[in-house]
Parts: structure tokens; C-alpha cells; sequence
């Protein structure tokens, strides 16, 4: 496994995070693991090195929280926990979402409470809050971190003008800032090289991607993007802007590129990430070993800028997707 840190901070990260999306309740989307099976692949990516994992308070409402938390039992200290709040957690209580000081405090507890965990290693505002001021919200977090319950903060999706605004507003303040921007971010979705990235290089932020596949787009041919579960089940594969703007030839050089070298289409779109400078560490989903473990061996690959250049050829600017 490759390490790296994350962005300026002194945090050593590997190179694949393991995305906990899929682990939970398949009552909550049907392509999630049940508990058991979603322990299985945590603990298999501890044997190939990885020591990062995301999840969030409202993957399978908490369920993913606890299989992360139960999988990694005895080996707390040797992981980075990263979860993140703002959705709303109960459709009849409005403080249990956005992102007001009430709000961060309760949902922190119930996800450590969740993680069995008196830490988070890093703790992600999920969205931007239209209705908070900012300031309330970096104070809330800034105190979480002087109580010890939250070591880094992160962010997640949002305008760079608002993202701006928080690092900025934490330096007058004299707050911790925010030290990650998890961000949208594949082959086929590149709106985030306008603003977000090159903020995030100047500031010294770490980048963890997240659909760093494209939900599954970038490991199959384009025609055959029902052909799982989760291809056919999943929503957001048609209302994310995947097959616009050049998608399906990507899909298509991604496929050639690699037959040529005898690789996966999956391997191929995530040594493209990977390549980019700007990258620390994607956040990886996947319900099988294999594909973790083919994931992994992503790292071994070496894409020439002419490759790079071949792939990234087809992609023209599409409509901003995944905090609109
Ligand atoms: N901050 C946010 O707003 C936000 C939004 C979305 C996701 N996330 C985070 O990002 C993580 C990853 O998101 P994601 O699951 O949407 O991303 P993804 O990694 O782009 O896509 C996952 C899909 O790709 C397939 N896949 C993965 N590796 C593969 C391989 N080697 N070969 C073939 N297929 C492969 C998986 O199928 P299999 O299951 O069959 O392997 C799954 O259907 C989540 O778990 C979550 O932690 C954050």
C-alpha cells in the first residue's frame, strides 16, 4: 500500500480510501451489504494496507457507522475514521439535520456513540447550510476538536465560493480549518478542475474524490451499465451527467486502454485519478474482495501523459452535479 498525507496536515492516509456507502441495510438501497458482508470487505482492505475509511451518519441511517465501528474493534488506533453530518437523520425533527451548533453536537455524539469510538479521526460537513451562518458552524466544529471528540475537519461538495469563505472565516476566527474537500470527481465528471481543485492545491487541502468510478460507469462498457444491481437500481447513475459531454467514448477508450494492457476498465479510470496531482486518496465503493482488491492493484499502474492525454480527450463541460 502507498501512503501519503493528508493535504497539509501530518496525517498519514492510504492511497485507496474505502468508501462505507455500501455496508449497512439493504432496506435502505437494495445494493447494500448486509452487516457480515460489509465486515468482510473492511477487514480484507486492513490486510491490503488500507487504513482510511469514509462513511456518514445517514449511510443505512447509522447501520454503515456500526459495521465500520465493529469491524475495526482492537485495531481503533491504527485506522482514520473519517464520517461526515447535514442530512437531515428524522423526518420529524429538523434539528437533526443542517449544519446549526445543536445539530453537530447531537449527531457527533450519536455517531461516535454509533462507531463505538470516543474519536472521529476526521469529521465532514456532508453540504454546505444555506439557513446556519458559518461562523456558528465552524465554532461548533472548532469546539468538537478542543473536547477531543474530533481530531481534522472536512468538507464535502459545495461551491468554491463557499469553501472560500469557511477557510477564510476559520483564519479570522482563528478556528481549525477545514483540511479535506471531498468533491465530486471521475473521469467523466471534471467540473471540480475549474474552481475547487486549484482552491484546494493553493490552500493546502487534501482531495479524497468521491464516485471516483462514476458509481460503476468507468468499470464496464457503457452499454452494460445495468448489468448490476446497483447499475440498475441506483438513480443517481441518470441524474449525474455521466453519459453527457463525451461519456460514452471515454467509457469506450477507457475499455481499449485497458484490453491493451491487460488490465480492468475499473483499474484504468482509477490510475487516471490517481495521476492527477491534486489527488490524495479516491474514495473507493465496492460490495465484492475482488474488486477491492483490484482497486488496490490500481496503484501499480503507470499511465503515460500520452495515455492521460488519449483519455481525458473526449470530455466537454457538463452541468455541475453533486451539490446543485
Ligand atoms: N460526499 C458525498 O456526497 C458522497 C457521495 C457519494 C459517495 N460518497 C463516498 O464515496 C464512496 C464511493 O462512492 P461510490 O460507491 O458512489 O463510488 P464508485 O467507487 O465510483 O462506484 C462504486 C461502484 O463501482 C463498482 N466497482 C468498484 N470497484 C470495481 C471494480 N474493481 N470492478 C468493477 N466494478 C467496480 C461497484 O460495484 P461492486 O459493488 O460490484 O464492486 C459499485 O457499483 C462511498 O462509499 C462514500 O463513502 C460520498
Amino acid at each position: 500500500m502507498e501512503y501519503t498525507t493528508l493535504g497539509d496536515t501530518g496525517l498519514e492516509v492510504s492511497r485507496i480510501c474505502l468508501g462505507c456507502m455500501s455496508f449497512g441495510d439493504s432496506d435502505w438501497r437494495p445494493w447494500v451489504l448486509d452487516p457480515e458482508d460489509g465486515e468482510e470487505i473492511i477487514e480484507r482492505a486492513i490486510d491490503l494496507g488500507i487504513n482510511f475509511f469514509d462513511t456518514a451518519n445517514m449511510y443505512s441511517n447509522g447501520e454503515s457507522e456500526r459495521v465500520l465501528g465493529d469491524a475495526l474493534e482492537g485495531r481503533r488506533d491504527e485506522s482514520v475514521v473519517a464520517t461526515k453530518c447535514y442530512f437531515q437523520m428524522d423526518d420529524e425533527d429538523p434539528n437533526s439535520g443542517g449544519l446549526s451548533r445543536k445539530a453537530i453536537e447531537q449527531e457527533l455524539e450519536n455517531s461516535l456513540d454509533r462507531l463505538g469510538m470516543d474519536t472521529i479521526d476526521l469529521y465532514q460537513i456532508h453540504r454546505w447550510d444555506d439557513d446556519t451562518p458559518i461562523e456558528e458552524t465552524l465554532r461548533a466544529l472548532d469546539d468538537a476538536v478542543r473536547r477531543e471528540k474530533v481530531r481534522y475537519l472536512g468538507a464535502s461538495s459545495m461551491w468554491a465560493h463557499q469553501f472560500a469563505d469557511a477557510l477564510h472565516t476559520s483564519e479570522r476566527l482563528g478556528l481549525d480549518r477545514f483540511v479535506s474537500m471531498q468533491n465530486h470527481y471521475n473521469l467523466v465528471y471534471r467540473e471540480e478542475e475549474r474552481e475547487m481543485l486549484p482552491l484546494c492545491q493553493k490552500e493546502g487541502v487534501g482531495v479524497m474524490p468521491w464516485s471516483p468510478l462514476a458509481r460503476g460507469y468507468l468499470t464496464r462498457p457503457h452499454e452494460d451499465i445495468d448489468a448490476t444491481k446497483r447499475g440498475e437500481t441506483e438513480e443517481h447513475m441518470y441524474r449525474h451527467p455521466y453519459r453527457e459531454g463525451g461519456g460514452d467514448e471515454i467509457n469506450e477508450r477507457v475499455k481499449e486502454l485497458a484490453a491493451d494492457r491487460g488490465v480492468t476498465m475499473a483499474q484504468i479510470s482509477l490510475s487516471w485519478l490517481l495521476h492527477q496531482d491534486w489527488v490524495d486518496a479516491p474514495i473507493v465503493g465496492t460490495t465484492s474482495v475482488e474488486h477491492l482488491e483490484d482497486a488496490v492493484e490500481a496503484l501499480e499502474i503507470d499511465l503515460s501523459s500520452g495515455d492521460l492525454a488519449y483519455l481525458e480527450e473526449p470530455y466537454e463541460p457538463v452541468r455541475v452535479s453533486g451539490h446543485e
